[in-house]
C-alpha cells in the first residue's frame, strides 16, 4: 500500500520535457543541489530539519520532503538513505505522527549498539542533511471507519507507527475504545510519554500502560513483566472483541502471535528485526551465477543472499532486510531457494525473489 504520486502540472512536465533534451536527471540534480539540498529531477529527498531527544538513546527527526515524495498514511513506515562513509546505506523507519499541514514528517529512531544508520541519526550534527526517501509502504495502517475497540502492543522501538496510529486516532475524537500497552526495560526508554498521558486524560476511551521488564512499576499507569497469556487476559478484559496491532522485535512479535492467533478479532503485526526462524541444517556453499554482471560466486547456504552478496563487497538495493519493501526482489531464473522465515525451498523460476529472506539451497542463476 503506498500513497498519492507527486502533482505534476501540466507547466512542470513542459518544464521537464524541454529540460530533459539538454540534460540528463542525475547531471541536473547535480547542479540542482547546489542551489538548493532538496531540488532535483525526481528524486525522492528529505531534509533533516529538525533533532530532538525522544528518549533515553533515541531521537525524533522532522523531516522536509521535497515534492517527489509520494508520502505516507500513519502506521506505514518509509525507506530512508543516507551516504555513512561513501557508502550508500538504507533502513526503514515508521512515521511516529500523521504527515503535517506543513508536508513534514517525523521519524523517532532508537539507537542500536553498533547500528550503522542508527548510530548516524542519532549525531545532532546530521541536521540539515539530505537523506533519500521512499514512498510509504506498510499494513498497520486504519480503516476508513472505526468499528471495534483497538489494542495496540508495542515492544520498544515498535511504538512509532501506533503513535501515529494512537495521534490520528485522537484526532478523530478517539471514535472506539484503544487501550496501549508499551513495554520497555526501563521507565527511561519510553518515548512519548508525557504526551500519552496527557492524552489518556484527555480522551477516557483511551487507556495506556507502561509494562517495564527491567523495573518494578511504580505508578498506576505502569505494569511489569514480558508479554504473556495471563498478563493480557488481565490488563484487557475483552481481549477476545479487540481488533489488535502488535509492533516491535521479531520476538516480541512472534510472541503476540502465538498468543493471540485466532483469538482476537483480528490480528495484525510489523517486526522491526527477523523474527526468530526454523532451525535449518543447509550448510557448505553453492555456485551463484550473476547474469547481468556475469560473475560467478561461490555463497554459503543457511544465510539470506542479500547478506552473503553483500559479504562479497556487492551492494544490491536493499530497505527494510525483512521481505517488506520489495526493494531488493530480483528475478531467479534457475535454482532452488528456502525462505528464511517458514523454512520452504522454492525451486520454480520467480520475478520476485526478495534478496533478504531468501537463502541459497542449490546453485542458482540471479539477474543481477
Ligand atoms: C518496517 C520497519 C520499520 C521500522 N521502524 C523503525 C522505527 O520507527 N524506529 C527505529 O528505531 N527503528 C525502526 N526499524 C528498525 C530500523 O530499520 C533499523 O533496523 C535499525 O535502526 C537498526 O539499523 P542500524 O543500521 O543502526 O543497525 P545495523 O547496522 O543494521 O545492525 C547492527 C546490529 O543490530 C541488530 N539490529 C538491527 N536492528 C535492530 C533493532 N531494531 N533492535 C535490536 N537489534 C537490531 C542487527 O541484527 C545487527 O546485529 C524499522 C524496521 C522495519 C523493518
Ligand atoms: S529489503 Fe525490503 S524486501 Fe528485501
Amino acid at each position: 500500500m503506498s500513497a498519492v504520486p507527486p502533482l505534476q502540472t501540466p507547466r512542470r512536465s513542459r518544464l521537464r520535457r524541454v529540460a530533459g533534451a539538454f540534460v540528463t536527471p542525475p547531471v541536473f540534480d547535480f547542479w540542482a543541489q547546489r542551489l538548493h539540498p532538496t531540488w532535483s529531477w525526481e528524486r525522492p529527498l528529505a531534509r533533516i530539519v529538525g533533532h530532538a531527544p525522544a528518549a533515553t538513546g533515541a531521537v525524533t527527526l522532522t523531516l522536509k520532503p521535497n515534492r517527489h515524495w509520494a508520502g505516507a498514511l500513519p502506521g506505514q513506515h518509509v525507506n530512508l538513505t543516507a551516504v555513512i562513509d561513501g557508502i550508500h546505506v538504507t533502513r526503514s523507519y515508521s512515521l511516529d505522527a500523521p504527515v503535517g499541514a506543513d508536508g513534514r514528517l517525523t521519524v523517532t529512531v532508537k539507537g542500536i549498539d553498533g547500528g550503522r544508520m542508527s548510530r548516524y541519526l542519532l549525531d545532532p550534527a546530521r541536521r540539515g542533511d539530505v537523506l533519500d526517501i521512499g514512498p510509504g509502504f506498510g499494513d498497520l495502517v486504519l480503516p476508513a471507519t472505526q468499528t471495534a475497540p483497538w489494542l495496540f502492543l508495542a515492544g520498544g522501538s515498535g511504538i512509532t507507527p501506533l503513535m501515529a496510529l494512537v495521534r490520528e486516532l485522537a484526532g478523530q475524537g478517539m471514535p472506539v475504545p484503544l487501550t496501549l500497552l508499551y513495554w520497555a526495560r526501563t521507565r527511561a526508554e519510553f518515548c512519548f510519554a508525557d504526551e500519552l498521558r496527557a492524552l489518556a486524560a484527555a480522551h477516557p476511551r483511551f487507556d495506556v500502560r507502561f509494562v517495564l521488564t527491567g523495573e518494578a512499576p511504580a505508578a498506576i499507569d505502569e505494569a511489569g513483566g514480558r508479554i504473556e497469556a495471563a498478563h493480557l487476559a488481565a490488563l484487557v478484559p475483552d481481549l477476545p472483541t479487540r481488533h489488535v496491532y502488535a509492533c516491535g522485535p521479531g520476538g516480541f512479535v512472534a510472541a503476540a502471535e502465538a498468543l493471540l492467533n485466532d483469538r482476537v478479532a483480528r490480528l495484525a503485526t510489523e517486526a522491526f528485526t527477523p523474527v526468530p526462524r526454523p532451525a535449518l541444517d543447509d550448510a557448505g556453499t553453492v555456485s551463484v551465477r550473476l547474469a547481468r554482471s556475469g560473475r560467478d560466486l561461490q555463497l554459503p547456504r543457511g544465510v539470506s543472499l542479500l547478506a552473503a552478496l553483500e559479504a562479497e563487497g556487492l551492494k544490491p538495493k536493499s530497505g527494510c532486510r525483512m521481505g517488506i519493501c520489495n526493494t531488493c526482489a530480483c528475478t531467479k531464473p534457475a535454482g532452488a531457494t528456502r525462505d528464511l522465515r517458514t523454512g520452504t525451498a522454492h525451486d520454480e523460476p520467480t520475478r520476485a525473489l526478495k534478496l533478504c529472506i531468501n537463502s541459497a539451497v542449490t546453485d542458482l542463476v540471479l539477474d543481477l
